[in-house]
């Protein structure tokens, strides 16, 4: 994007000093939000969330200082949105691991700033989908209200006229002080599928323990998570709606080596917790319908 798109977007989006865009990193056009004290960023590539630091000031995403900006590379860290198809397309396993929405730029809907919140509306341009089979059969809105807390819902429509089978997440990558100091206790006793097992399914009896990689797809969350932070003393609650299934991701030292995207001590400080429809729990939506995944994020220090 050129400095006069950016000129044109803070031309019809900007709101005061709330709202506005810029060229970020390797002038890639990312939006700034504030509510009081609170802070996100966002690349327009993904509706991506790069940061978000709310009014207490202690930073909630991790992201890598080894991510990758560059067009068409998905960021690593942050909120990734994962569509229209989570993990490996089993159709097409050639293509991207998590679908092309993070790696495809996004419009800007609308924007607004009120009393309570600033927000943002961002869509994906159901023409220009890389495949022939996703052209003109869904559109992906993504809308952020940033406030006291964080919103977010993406809203899959179906704009064909045969039933369309998707699945997605908010692979969402949280900030921890270290993995040995965090606890889940919402997880405790809930069935998850071991995608390090081959997908073999296991209760989990006691509480987690994130001294190794985790890879698990758990079944049918409660609708409210807490991530209890022992090392900081900060308290996340996140609320998540259309979600059949919680994925929890942590590569592991080996894996995180193995990345070049992964800073290599970065396993320490993250954990991911994605509200998603995964695998097997992939969404139907019937012509003409909509599809919300959102979920809300709350942090007490
Ligand atoms: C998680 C998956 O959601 O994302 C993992 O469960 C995967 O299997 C991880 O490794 C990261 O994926 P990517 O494509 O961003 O490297």
């Amino acid at each position: 994007m050129t400095s006069a798109d950016i000129t044109a977007l803070n031309a019809d989006f900007a709101r005061d000093s709330r709202l506005k865009f810029s060229a970020g990193k390797a002038g890639m056009t990312k939006v700034d939000l504030t509510f009081h004290e609170a802070k996100l960023e966002l690349y327009l590539q993904g509706a991506h969330i790069t940061r978000y630091r709310p009014i207490t000031g202690v930073e909630v995403l991790w992201m890598s200082d080894s991510a990758v900006y560059q067009p068409a590379q998905a960021l690593r860290g942050g909120i990734p949105l994962c569509w229209p198809w989570f993990g490996v397309d089993t159709e097409h396993p050639d293509r991207p691991q998590h679908g092309y929405a993070r790696t495809s730029d996004f419009s800007v809907v609308s924007t607004l700033t009120d009393d309570q919140a600033t927000s943002i509306i961002l869509a994906l341009d159901p023409t220009l989908a890389p495949y022939s089979a996703w052209q003109n059969r869904a559109r992906l809105e993504f809308e952020i209200r940033l406030s006291d807390t964080l919103w977010m819902e993406m809203r899959s429509h179906n704009l064909s006229s045969s039933p369309l089978i998707l699945s997605n997440a908010l692979h969402s990558y949280f900030t921890i002080s270290s993995r040995s100091l965090v606890a889940i206790p919402a997880l405790t006793r809930l069935t998850y599928l071991d995608k390090l097992q081959n997908y073999l399914p296991h209760q989990q009896v006691s509480a987690i323990t994130l001294d190794s990689e985790v890879d698990r797809v758990y079944q049918a969350p409660p609708a409210t998570i807490d991530l209890l932070d022992s090392g900081n003393g900060i308290h996340t609650s996140i609320r998540s709606w259309g979600n059949n299934n919680l994925v929890i991701w942590n590569p592991g030292e080996q894996k995180a080596q193995a990345m070049t995207d992964f800073d290599d001590d970065g396993f320490e400080r993250m954990i991911c917790i994605e509200p998603a429809n995964a695998l097997q729990q992939g969404i139907t939506l019937q012509p003409g319908a909509c599809h919300r995944l959102g979920q809300l994020i709350k942090t007490d220090a």
